[in-house]
């Protein structure tokens, strides 16, 4: 079962003359399993990149350590099991969509067959079949995104390490991201995402970390951070007014508040996704 350990990270950036400038990370543990997806939320500059990077074996801890599978960072077994999305995306502008996961396969010893074949199942999966033949230069932010993770999955690791795999698209390509994670864990891959916005990892996290100034605030399931165990709410359909008065007059009886009752709105996510989602070309 593939694993992620974090344990005890430190990480302080020296400059030049080595004086300690800036502690991106003090003192981080954490863990994940397969079939987990982790979220690192925090803001700007909060080290969550620096996490990742020290995690795939792009930048030394200044103490601490990390371990997947049980290998360290930048091992050949570590790199063979972890598939690597950077925030910036690193695509090369002059080959085009097919030939950019071609060329991810053949880096991660597909033979040309079986990469063909991936890179078309794989355009098909991040919705670029259309736009198979077309060069990256032209690609927006979104399409790069998209197939910058369609070129991670083409090796098939069994630790993904996304960071902000969301930013620059749009609600329907998040949604798109976020279910081919879901498929991800169902797979039994270890999943460690992170985003500076908190209502992108919402619905695909199973656990969460708040991360701050290089420090983890708090950790836990979504349930046990955000359930409101206080409060009731029940959704009635039809809203029929004569049941609803009933029930009021009911709770008003056992002595309870009613906090709200209303017609619920919609989120504008849900109400894009809506009218956007089904005939989209
Ligand atoms: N190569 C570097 N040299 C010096 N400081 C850095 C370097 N990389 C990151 N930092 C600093 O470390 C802190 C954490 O950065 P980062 O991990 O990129 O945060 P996040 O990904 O959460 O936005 C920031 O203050 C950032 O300026
Ligand atoms: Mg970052």
């Amino acid at each position: 079962m593939p694993d992620v350990e974090i344990t005890n990270l430190s990480k302080t950036f020296r400059d030049f003359f080595g004086r300690r400038r800036v502690q991106a990370l003090d003192g981080l543990s954490l863990s994940l399993r397969g079939g987990e997806v982790f979220g690192l939320l925090g803001p700007n500059g909060s080290g969550k990149s620096t996490t990742f990077k020290i995690a795939v074996g792009l930048l030394r801890p200044s103490s601490g350590q990390v371990t997947i599978n049980g290998h360290k960072p930048g091992s050949l077994a570590a790199r063979r099991a972890t598939g690597f999305l950077p925030e910036d995306s690193t695509l090369l502008p002059f080959l085009n969509a097919a030939e950019t996961l071609r060329l991810h396969g053949a880096l991660a010893g597909l033979d040309r067959a079986t990469a063909a074949k991936k890179a078309d199942e794989l355009l098909e999966r991040v919705d670029l079949k259309h736009a198979g033949k077309r060069r990256v230069k032209g690609f927006s932010k979104g399409m790069q995104r998209r197939l910058g993770i369609a070129s991670v999955l083409i090796a098939d690791p069994d630790v993904f390490i996304l960071d902000e795999p969301t930013s620059g698209l749009d609600p329907l390509g998040a949604v798109l991201v976020k279910d081919l994670i879901a498929d991800l864990r169902k797979q039994g891959k270890a999943i460690l995402i992170s985003s500076h916005l908190l209502g992108e990892l919402e619905n695909v996290c199973d656990r969460v970390a708040f991360l701050n100034k290089g420090k983890l605030l708090r950790e836990g399931t979504l349930d046990e951070l955000l359930r409101e165990h206080d409060v009731h709410e029940l959704r009635l359909s039809p809203p029929d007014p004569e049941a609803i008065k009933a029930l009021a007059a009911l709770a008003a009886e056992k002595g309870l508040k009613i906090m709200s009752s209303r017609a619920p709105m919609r989120t504008l996510e849900q109400f894009y996704i809506k009218i956007l989602g089904k005939d989209e070309s």
